[in-house]
């Protein structure tokens, strides 16, 4: 999108919603089947965060999850709550101004270009996800500054190639971008190496980029029961989700600069909140090394 047109919404598609069905992984949907008896994530977290975007059969997964771990809504919004802060403090003192926001959700309280163009007015984001139900919401709801640019792209994280060529039309890749995979790589299955998409899309950044990265596991909680919900989910969706351990979502940042306090509970970065979270989260700098 050419500058001096960036006060509006920009569409695109990097995958034919019609292809982005095909399966990839072993067993696993890509979630573009609009189907309401199809349980997917995005409504599922959707329920969980309060909103009203979602079907019976993902309510039933969601209430399923929470009879296993009672502190879930706590733990989404803890979630939320930290892609907040680390949006905050890369637009305002790290001085970033491009985004791109894959995994994005369906709109909620405080979206990633709402969270950055209140802190810098120019900032540009490009959201990316494989759900056509959030396609169809970001149409409705999102809308940008006048002064920066927001995107949608249809896309599959686990086409780095095509994610990234899309959202070359909007942001440009030669200067700072932050890369936010919050709480979407546990929707990526170890047989397609997400461990290669991230690098993948990291060395496609230049130096003074950074990674905003959140992933729910077992053992930042061991007892609040996010394992038996996440197996719950499984039991009842046909997409599966993978819950990773710290040394697991630490090997995301290989290569990046931790930004202090490493990858701790979403609740300790940038803060120190007592409420119960089972995700693991982290903010990384690329240097010039890298
Ligand atoms: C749990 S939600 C997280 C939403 C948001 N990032 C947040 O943290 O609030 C995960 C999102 O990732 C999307 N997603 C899952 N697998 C994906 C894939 N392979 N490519 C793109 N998006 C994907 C889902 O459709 C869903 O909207």
């Amino acid at each position: 999108m050419a500058e001096g047109d960036s006060s509006r919404w920009d569409f695109r598609s990097v995958a034919d919603p019609a292809d982005a069905g095909a399966v990839t992984g072993a067993g696993r949907e890509s979630g573009a089947d609009l189907n309401p008896d199809i349980p997917h994530i995005a409504r599922i977290y959707d329920y969980w965060l309060g909103g009203k975007n979602n079907f019976a059969a993902d309510r039933a997964v969601a209430e399923q999850a929470m009879t296993a771990m009672p502190d879930m809504r706590a733990s989404v919004l803890s979630n939320r709550a930290f892609l907040r802060r680390a949006v905050t403090h890369l637009a305002g003192e790290a001085d970033i101004r491009q985004f791109l926001d894959i995994g994005t959700g369906l709109p909620s309280a405080d979206n990633t270009h709402e969270v950055a163009q209140r802190v810098a007015s120019d900032a540009r984001v490009v959201y990316v996800d494989n759900d056509p139900i959030v396609l169809t919401h970001a149409r409705a709801l999102l809308t940008g500054g006048p002064a920066g640019a927001t995107a949608y792209l249809h896309g599959d994280v686990r086409d780095p190639a095509a994610v990234l060529a899309g959202a070359a039309e909007t942001l440009d890749f030669r200067r700072p971008i932050a890369l936010m995979l919050v709480a979407i790589l546990h929707c990526v299955a170890d047989e397609d190496d997400p461990y290669a998409i991230v690098a993948a899309l990291s060395a496609a950044l230049p130096a003074g980029s950074a990674l905003v990265l959140s992933h729910p596991a077992n053992d930042v909680n061991p007892t609040i029961g996010a394992g038996a919900a996440a197996a719950r989910m499984n039991q009842m969706m046909p997409m599966k989700v993978t819950m990773r351990s710290k040394t697991q979502v630490s090997r995301f940042f290989d290569g990046w600069e931790l930004l202090e306090p490493g990858v701790v509970p979403a609740t300790q970065w940038g803060t120190n909140d007592p409420t119960p979270t089972a995700l693991w989260a982290g903010v990384a700098r690329k240097s010039a090394r890298q």
